[in-house]
């Protein structure tokens, strides 16, 4: 279950149709998949792909996605660091970031263009997310290093990054919460 949290706000949001309703505002949609589990640790990208053709195919007719692959990012990833420094500066991309997650977990920053607060989205797996088209955001892994998922184009040209330069991606610290975060309830 992804948890979304707004700096400067404490409490995190777990419950998924506050996140939904909350996201939604900021053009931005959230889904939860709970059978992702059933993928084998081992399972190749067209055994991830042909679990999900369902939902993927639904997907690339809503919004005009052409293409899916599935990216695959662990500590052995060659250029490790080098890749993650690509991700974790704010930018934005001429297309949608939808992003399906079967393996690992991650902090996207959204940064809306409104003056609202930055917020973030952890999101793990059995989520899946769209960072819509124009959006300012930048993404971390977790502590582990490690994520798998499945990625939609519309048009893979697309997806090269448009950084923004502001620094404001190192005023945020992307610290994870825990498998066992409690979120208060006050
Ligand atoms: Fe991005």
């Amino acid at each position: 279950m992804a948890v979304v949290t707004i700096s400067g706000n404490e409490r995190g949001m777990e419950n998924v149709d506050e996140i939904r309703e909350f996201l939604a505002g900021h053009g931005i949609w959230y889904r939860r998949f709970d059978d992702v589990d059933r993928l084998g640790d081992d399972a190749t990208e067209q055994q991830i792909l042909a679990a999900f053709d369902e939902p993927i195919g639904k997907l690339k007719a809503e919004g005009g996605y052409t293409t899916a692959d599935v990216i695959d990012v662990s500590p052995q990833t060659p250029n490790l660091q080098a890749m993650l420094d690509k991700f974790s500066k704010e930018h934005w991309h001429d297309e949608d970031e939808v992003r399906f997650i079967v393996r690992g977990r991650g902090i996207f920053h959204i940064h809306p263009r409104n003056d609202d607060a930055v917020f973030r989205i952890q999101v793990e797996a059995g989520d899946m997310i769209n960072v819509p088209r124009g959006t300012l955001h930048w993404f971390d892994l977790c502590d582990e290093s490690r994520i798998r998922c499945i990625r939609l184009f519309q048009d893979p040209a697309g997806w090269l990054p448009h950084y923004t330069d502001s620094g404001e991606d190192a005023r945020h610290e992307p610290l994870c919460f825990g498998p066992r975060y409690i979120p208060t309830s006050s």
